[in-house]
């Protein structure tokens, strides 16, 4: 049977990353390209850390028109970029690249999924007490981002301490924002909070089942509203799990995973896309992606 999903006109997209096999981004942007019936072809590349910039370099040569930047490389691949966009300098991490002439340049689209995850839930960060779990490469656009949205407060909660101050100094470079780091050992020592972000890797792959917040009566005593989870496989970790329980309204980080795709689309081809069709496309997706690993 022909096959003549690639031909001679092709556009080559893709991620890099390591490991990559776990990527829901193809089928993310195979399906737009699907739905828009475009002549794209969106693929996984697993780098190795050493060959980062041959890599990328090979990328250019190519002609990939645009890149997304997964773990462990958001942060590394900044120095063999051409340009960087203002705002994902400022967070310190990329996610996206965009083909020019003279190389790529690097976007971060996480805080775009963050924000769109949170504006689709009807949750504003103004005047509120933020409680960001993790000082890693998702709590860099979740702390600028409630900077930027101006909350009263932000507490960066984080297993090494030296990761929060850093996370709270960057910052403090761009937003006049009130910022208190803990040891996440400490954490039932906050005051209030009305919003949680869990941007850690606890209750992911080998931490299944497990939580950043150990004590079940945290979010009552906290007054805690809304939480929200980057990880989205597990579809609910245990930490949604306990807040649910408790009676927060929850967020996996399947959204996030979604828009920050639609961002990423958007500085690729120049254009926006239709609310109602990303919606659309995001239920088809989050069926498909529920489908097959089993969730019910
Ligand atoms: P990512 O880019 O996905 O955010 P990362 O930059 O490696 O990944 O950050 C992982 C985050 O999860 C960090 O905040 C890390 O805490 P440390 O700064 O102390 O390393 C946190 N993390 C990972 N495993 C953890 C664990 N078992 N307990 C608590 N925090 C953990």
């Amino acid at each position: 049977m022909v096959s003549d999903f690639v031909n001679g006109e092709t556009i080559v997209l893709g991620v890099i990353g390591n490991p990559i096999c776990h990527t829901f981004s193809p089928q993310i942007h195979n399906t737009f390209a699907n739905c828009f019936k475009q002549n794209i072809c969106y693929l996984p590349f697993n780098v190795k850390e050493e060959e980062l910039l041959k890599a990328l370099r090979g990328a250019f040569a190519l002609d990939i028109k645009g890149i997304n930047v997964t773990v462990p490389y958001k942060k590394s691949i900044i120095k063999y970029l051409y340009d960087i966009d203002k705002q994902a300098e400022q967070i310190g991490s990329v996610n996206t690249l965009k083909y020019t002439e003279n190389g790529y340049t690097g976007y971060n689209t996480d805080i775009d999924g963050i924000r769109y995850s949170l504006e689709n839930e009807n949750i504003s960060l103004k005047n509120k007490d933020i409680l960001i779990i993790g000082a890693g490469g998702a709590a860099c656009p979740a702390v600028f981002l409630a900077a930027k949205n101006e909350c009263r407060k932000i507490i960066i909660a984080n297993r090494t301490i030296e990761n929060a101050v850093k996370l709270k100094e960057n910052i403090l470079n761009f937003y006049n924002a009130d910022i208190e780091t803990i040891s996440l050992n400490d954490i039932d020592d906050i005051k209030n909070c009305d919003i949680i972000i869990q941007t850690t890797t606890v209750g992911f792959g080998e931490q299944e089942g497990l939580s950043p917040i150990k004590n079940n009566d945290f979010y009552n005593k906290k007054n805690v509203e809304f939480v929200f989870d980057v990880i989205y496989k597990p579809w609910k970790t245990q930490f949604l799990k306990d807040a649910q329980k408790a009676g927060c309204k929850i967020l996996n980080g399947f959204n996030m995973l979604f828009y920050q795709a639609v961002a990423a689309e958007e500085i690729w081809f120049e254009r926006k896309y239709d609310e109602n069709i990303k919606k659309q496309i995001i239920i088809e997706l989050s069926n498909y992606f529920k489908k097959i690993n089993n969730i019910e």
